[in-house]
């Protein structure tokens, strides 16, 4: 029996099933020719959006800022990057995505500020003791002097967390130097974000993607913490000093409330926590979603893939949730690279020191194919990361003293950051920066980009770009929104099998040889593009039983 879904139909609950696609504004589309990505430049692209078959779209942080982070130093959030456009075209972009089916996310950062932020300029120019520096962690040092930082607490980008001020005393930035921790406790901060969260709610944006929603809350009594923050991972220790406290979800339920106001509205969250902890994020008040960052850090592994998938579903049914995947994002390696290196391999590490030829491009595109059948199979959202519809891989070799990442810097030219996953779209397979704008890119693209264009792929039904547009459109079309899923019909230790109401089985053979499909299976969609009735290794199927 063939269950037809409902999806993105549910209307108020668009979201639990819905994939949005993540646009990094920065390396989209360039509609201005002057080497960066615009809000005109994804207007252009909406439409390409819409008859790829994703939901909605995910804009990266578009407010004024000086982009030391990539935009995630943000000087005004009620304004436009001018680089980006004008909150005119912002509001044009959301009309024209919301004419085309599509929902809009922004991405709202309530962790930090950019030094440029008014607040933190009026901080500092204000005498110590002024209620104006209480909206953020402004400190006294340790020692004598006071010239020891008050904690021994890294930063994620590495160095200190703690930066001096000309009168003495230290502000707190978890990342760049130029992105001050605000302080949560403070009533006028809370305040003000569920103002910036209105502001963006009359202006039509459908949901919010909160930056470092496990940070904010900090332990106000200031201990050492003892260990290096990890760029980017699972803040496993719950009420870590300033990961994971319980204090956050206070704040997270003000802005719920917000959201409420407005009906159909909802929120991601970016939350780098242990499995068990995750689903507190998504309580009934709380988040709507929380990202499953499972498949960034799996390796390619039956086994290891099943029980976590297997985990994160059981966790978000106990609140009454269902699970929010990805792939990729602009924080990590894109997987057609993760994919085809060597199990366990370190990948941050493995950019800068490889060695690169390590890497089987092919077998990561294989299996980047095979992943994505995988992933839209599954119950619950989706986001994918642009560019991973084209199967674009990282650009490892980016030169050296073009990297833009502050990682680079801060981290004292040790670990390469996130560039390399940042390069801008290839839309068409020749011209100035392959159709991303008139002229060069902020970063150059690689020649073989030109193979992976939209423009060399589209029409091709052995393509990559063709596979995603396939499984979208039948995903939309006939695959249930029931969350069920009953695992292992395969019953071989090498596939990860599943069924979902309705009968539509997904089977991966991550084993080294062919597997056969069972008698009348009715197949839908294949991720080899040579499949013809046995399943080769690295590859996925989707079919009626
Ligand atoms: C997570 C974002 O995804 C990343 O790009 C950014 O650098 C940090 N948060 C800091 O805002």
């Amino acid at each position: 029996m063939i269950t037809f879904g409902t999806l993105v139909q549910m209307s108020d609950q668009w979201w639990r099933n819905a994939v949005i696609y993540q646009v990094y504004i920065r390396s989209f589309a360039d509609a201005n020719g002057d080497g960066t990505g615009d809000i005109n430049g994804i207007r252009s692209k909406l439409p390409y959006l819409a008859e790829l078959g994703v939901n909605g779209l995910w804009v990266n942080p578009w407010y004024a800022s000086p982009l030391n982070d990539g935009g995630y130093d943000v000087a005004d959030y009620r304004d436009i990057e001018p680089s980006y456009g004008t909150l005119d075209d912002a509001k044009a972009m959301i009309a024209e995505a919301h004419e085309l089916g599509l929902k809009v996310l922004v991405d709202l950062v309530p962790n930090h500020t950019s030094n440029e932020h008014e607040w933190f300029q009026q901080a500092i120019a204000a005498p110590i003791g002024d209620p104006s520096r209480d909206r953020y962690h402004i400190r006294p040092g340790r020692g004598i002097d006071g010239s020891e930082p008050p904690t021994d607490w890294i930063a994620v980008f590495g160095g200190s967390a703690w930066e001096q001020l000309d009168d003495g005393e230290w502000y707190l930035h978890l990342f760049d130097t130029s992105q001050p921790d605000l302080n949560w406790t403070n009533t006028e901060v809370q305040e003000e974000f569920q103002d910036i969260f209105r502001f963006w709610c009359e202006l039509g944006a459908d949901g919010f993607r909160v930056d470092v929603a496990h940070g904010l809350a900090k332990d106000m009594s200031f201990p050492d913490a003892g260990e290096a923050a990890e760029l980017l991972s699972n803040a496993k220790t719950p009420n870590h000093p300033y990961w994971d406290r319980d204090d956050v979800h206070e704040y997270i339920r003000q802005w719920r409330a917000v959201l409420d106001e407005y009906g159909d509205r909802m929120m991601v969250a970016e939350a780098w926590v242990a499995p068990d902890r995750a689903p507190m994020y998504i309580r009934p008040d709380e988040y709507h979603q929380t990202f499953a960052f499972d498949f960034l850090d799996s390796n390619w592994d039956r086994d290891e893939m099943r029980a976590r998938v297997a985990k994160v579903i059981e966790t978000t049914a106990s609140v009454d949730s269902v699970p929010t995947w990805t792939l990729s994002n602009h924080d990590v390696v894109r997987h057609a690279t993760r994919y085809g290196l060597p199990k366990g391999t370190p990948w941050r590490k493995w950019l800068l020191d490889g060695p690169h030829d390590q890497l089987d491009a092919e077998l990561g595109l294989r299996r980047a194919r095979a992943a994505v059948l995988l992933m839209l199979a599954l119950p619950g959202g989706v986001y994918l990361y642009q560019g991973e519809e084209l199967g674009l891989p990282e650009v490892y070799d980016l030169p050296l003293d073009i990297l833009d990442d502050p990682v680079w810097r801060l981290s004292g030219n040790t670990s390469k950051g996130r560039d390399g996953c940042r390069v801008p779209i290839p839309w068409a397979a020749s011209g100035p920066s392959l159709g991303f704008g008139a002229n060069d890119g902020w970063l150059p693209q690689p020649e073989f980009f030109s193979e992976f264009s939209m423009e060399a792929q589209q029409g091709d039904p052995r393509s990559i770009l063709e596979l995603y547009r396939s499984a979208l459109s039948f995903r939309t079309d006939q695959l249930t929104s029931d969350p069920e899923i009953t695992w292992d019909p395969a019953a071989s230790p090498e596939v990860l099998s599943f069924e979902r109401p309705g009968g539509l089985q997904c089977w991966v053979n991550f084993g080294p040889g062919p597997v056969e499909l069972p008698e009348g299976a009715t197949v839908v969609l294949a991720s080899d593009p040579d499949f013809s009735g046995q399943m080769a290794t690295d590859t996925a199927v989707w079919f009626w039983a």
